[in-house]
């Protein structure tokens, strides 16, 4: 894998607490992660990509699809997180997975893929059609490009009778807005696809609702990563108060209500490159 560097700046960086912030949300999200794959055809003994693998959630869900007899890749560009990655596949005994360091604007692969996988990564890049097309070179024809992203606009919809969660979604929603990320994935996706030759995707969304302890606390800890960065991006946060308080407030609002905690949509995407 070619390993330059990208200038592009990732909001959510790439501290300690954001990396065990991308476990327990992982663990939360996987069995959702997990239907898209099987639903677009994910299996045994298949060689997938995964880009933007962070601490490797996605690449060790991928492997128990793929088994020992497949192969998984996982690409991201922070090493840190990469160690962190291959610790957990060692002490999983997943030896049929491979972390690289690289920027996805200028990875390089040898053999194609059965399947390229990626989630909560195509919003962060500047064009990420772009980015798809060259991925979708490395995959062999009638192989699967398959994503999955943030929907903004369906966790707000869950959000109308608690107004402090409304407040919050919507500075997270201006955060990566102003940071350049894309928030409005359901058509971008619709649209990524088709601009790089494939067909108009299959498409699914899930929305997770529920008593799960994560739902009610991972819009706390996604505002306290990005809180250093608010200032500088001119985001105003006096409306969702003080801090230090801000997860037992969000908390309480969920029993004062009686509601479920609610987490941002996943809309996922797949398609799969011509046969010639
Ligand atoms: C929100 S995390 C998602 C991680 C993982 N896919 C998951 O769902 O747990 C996004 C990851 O993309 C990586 N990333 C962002 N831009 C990248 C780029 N241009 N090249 C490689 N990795 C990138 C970040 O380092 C981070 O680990």
């Amino acid at each position: 894998m070619n390993m330059q560097s990208s200038k592009s700046a990732y909001i959510l960086g790439s501290a300690n607490a954001e990396h065990d912030r991308l476990m327990r949300q992982g663990a939360w999200l996987a069995p959702i992660t997990e239907r898209l794959f099987r639903a677009a055809g994910i299996g045994p003994g298949q060689r997938v990509l995964d880009v933007g693998c962070g601490v490797g959630e996605v690449t060790l869900l991928t492997a128990r699809l793929v088994g020992p007899t497949g192969r998984v890749i996982g690409v991201d560009r922070d090493a840190v997180a990469l160690a962190k990655a291959r610790l957990r596949a060692g002490s999983a005994g997943v030896d049929w997975v491979q972390f690289v360091e690289a920027d996805l604007a200028s990875a390089d692969a040898d053999t194609p893929f059965d399947a390229v996988v990626g989630r909560f990564i195509l919003m962060f890049l500047p064009s990420p059609s772009t980015v798809m097309r060259d991925l979708a070179a490395k995959v062999r024809p009638g192989g699967v490009l398959v994503f999955q992203e943030p929907s903004w606009p369906s966790f707000l919809a869950q959000l109308t009778h608690l107004p402090l969660w409304s407040k919050c979604a919507e500075l997270m929603i201006e955060v990566f807005k102003r940071s350049g990320a894309r928030t409005d994935n359901a058509l971008g996706l619709f649209h990524d696809f088709q601009a790089i030759g494939l067909p108009p995707p299959d498409m699914r969304l899930e929305v997770p609702l529920g008593p799960d302890p994560y739902a009610h606390r991972w819009l706390a800890e996604l505002i306290f990563t990005v809180q250093p960065r608010l200032q500088e991006l001119g985001v105003p946060s006096d409306a969702i108060g003080d801090f230090n308080t801000l997860g037992s407030r969000l908390e309480q609002e969920l029993y004062a209500t009686r509601s479920y905690g609610a987490g941002v949509g996943l809309v996922g995407a797949w398609a799969r490159t011509p046969v010639i």
